[in-house]
């Protein structure tokens, strides 16, 4: 695996990748790698000739100047853990690398941008699109790998390279847990014992819900995981929503068409959690 910081001797090596007709795999990170990031590494080693990964601490999508502080920074482990799997390159570019010139870029996601994520973390999808256009600038990838466990941001990703028209294919990959079910997250790395205790049952609660959502109706299912969650002292709800896949507007019966999604985002102490779970159409 090949280390870059700096643009101009990145974009180098992957013309020269390019020149030789590979197809470049791309997936953006933060870093504090695991399981779940190391998966779509995998997934783009099966689909591209050459992976590229990027690790950049993205300072304009934190709306919580703690949360950018707190976040945990291990490159060395990052390399190690790529070095076990098919990465070519690593691109952990500086932040004035990134950003010469402050990116006073606006985005328009309309609806999508205005639940969930986008209405408890203002300003946090601005700048999510903000970087990942960026970056596609500079990597100019073929395909581009996202996990599901961000729901939302997968939904805005794909809008983005709609409206921009950009060339690259975006690629779903599917949510990696941990065994007791807590979907990876490099934030679990900062739960207290106690909070880390208790959060299995998130995703616990969220199998019930898809269960329940054979016989009890959309509002049934929603108080039911509302009020599992806040039973338990050591967590609690931001949100939880059953929306449209792909408008992301709330449901309100089973039978409405589409693929139904129930989205939760929570705090285990001071740190925040997200997770989502398909409702199965074919159950209902
Ligand atoms: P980060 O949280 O590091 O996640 C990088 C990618 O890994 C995202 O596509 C995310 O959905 C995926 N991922 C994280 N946990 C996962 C899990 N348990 N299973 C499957 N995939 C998982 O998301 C970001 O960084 C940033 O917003 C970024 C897109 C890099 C822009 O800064």
């Amino acid at each position: 695996m090949k280390l870059y910081t700096t643009i101009s001797s990145f974009q180098e090596a992957l013309d020269a990748e390019r020149a030789k007709g590979f197809k470049i795999g791309f997936v953006p990170t933060m870093g504090a790698l695991h399981e779940g990031h190391l998966s779509l590494v995998d997934n783009a080693a099966a689909m591209a000739d050459i992976v590229v990964v990027s690790i950049f601490v993205n300072p304009n999508q934190f709306n919580d100047p703690t949360d950018l502080v707190n976040y945990p920074r291990t490159l060395d482990s990052d390399i190690e853990l790529l070095d076990t799997r098919q990465c070519d390159y690593l691109f952990y570019p500086s932040v004035s690398e990134v950003y010469p010139f402050p990116d006073t870029r606006h985005f328009e996601f309309g609806f999508l941008e205005s639940v969930m994520e986008g209405e408890f973390r203002p300003g946090h999808f601005n700048g999510v699109a903000q970087v990942v256009s960026r970056l596609f600038e500079i990597v100019s990838p073929d395909m581009a790998f996202f996990g599901q466990k961000d729901f939302q941001q997968l939904a805005i990703i794909k809008d983005l390279v709609r409206r921009l028209n950009l060339p690259v294919r975006i690629i779903p990959c599917d949510i990696v847990r941990e065994k007791d079910g807590l979907a990876m997250s490099s934030r679990n790395k900062l739960l207290l014992p106690e909070h880390r205790a208790s959060a299995p049952l998130i995703y616990r609660t969220l199998l019930e819900a898809q269960k329940l959502s054979c016989s009890k109706s959309v509002q049934q299912v929603k108080a039911y995981v509302i009020s599992t969650i806040n039973s338990n002292s050591l967590l609690k709800i931001e949100y939880f929503d059953i929306v449209d896949d792909l408008t992301l507007s709330s449901v309100d019966t089973w039978n409405q068409p589409g693929i139904k999604v129930g989205c939760i985002a929570l705090y285990a102490g001071k740190i925040r959690l997200i997770d989502n779970i398909l409702f199965n159409v074919n159950q209902q």
